[in-house]
């Protein structure tokens, strides 16, 4: 039987709220489709305002809806902010937490990324947690002092939680930075130290929860059966490549 990989779709702020409706609607019977036939998990992002028309729309389906950031906090006083529990209530399966673009733009610490993971769990939200270094961290070898620092929070946090209910299989994104919409993708020798090393971080630290490692970074139909190849790869997050179709499509298939 071949791998059941998760497939997130990170669509970005590139589509306004009608032409969301209008690619989920125009290529829903495609998307169920490749789901059922292939038996892999697909999940949309889209914008906040467009997640609950999409998981009204997908409901019943094996299609899954996330959001693509949350609030680090549960409830009160913050403007244009989404809270954890809306996201269950309208429908979201996952949340993107920690992209590079959100911890640039927003100027996210790594703490807020992990209280913004642990209210995720408490509202049976599977968190899809990005971590990733720089260019030039990654041309000084700083990367696995990078991934450490981002993850020390969430790793710490997640110990002292009492329980993170054993359906939830929250997932750690390895997105470098420079490969991000660049076309650029890192080697497989480097992708295969990095997750393996990610794995056993994990494994040793949270040895109680079972994670997805995933990549992300110009993913498409061309580089991706490359990377298939890389055994500790539980499934991908995909920008460009997955506003399209077709492309969504051979990269799944
Ligand atoms: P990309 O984006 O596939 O366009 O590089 C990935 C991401 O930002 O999650």
């Amino acid at each position: 039987m071949s791998k059941q990989y998760l497939f997130v779709a990170n669509w970005k702020m590139n589509l306004s709220f009608s032409q969301t409706i209008e690619l989920a609607t125009k290529n829903y019977d495609s998307l169920v489709s490749l789901a059922t036939k292939t038996n892999q998990k697909i999940v949309l992002c889209p914008s906040t305002e467009s997640t609950y028309p999409l998981a009204q729309m997908f409901r019943q389906t094996p299609i899954s809806v996330g959001a693509q950031t949350a609030s680090r906090h549960t409830h009160g006083s913050f403007t244009g902010q989404v809270a954890p529990q809306s996201l269950q209530e309208v429908g979201c399966n996952y949340c993107i937490i920690g992209h590079s673009e959100t911890r640039k733009e927003h100027c996210e610490h790594n703490e807020y990324i992990a209280q913004k993971c642990m209210h995720l769990l408490d509202y049976d939200v599977t968190p899809v947690v990005c971590v990733g270094e720089s260019e030039q961290e990654h041309k000084s070898n700083k990367t696995l002092a990078v991934l450490e620092d981002q993850l020390a929070p969430i790793l710490d946090a997640l110990n002292s939680k009492s329980t993170v209910h054993s359906y939830l299989t929250p997932c750690i994104a390895y997105e470098p930075v420079w490969s991000i919409g660049t076309g650029k993708v890192a080697d497989v020798g480097h992708l295969d130290m990095v997750l393996s090393w990610l794995a056993e971080q994990l494994s040793q630290k949270n040895p109680k929860i079972s994670w997805k490692l995933l990549y992300g970074g110009s993913v498409t139909p061309e580089n991706v059966a490359n990377l298939k190849r890389i055994d500790k790869i539980d499934g991908f997050l995909i920008g460009k490549a997955s506003l399209d179709f077709q492309r969504l499509e051979k990269i799944v298939e």
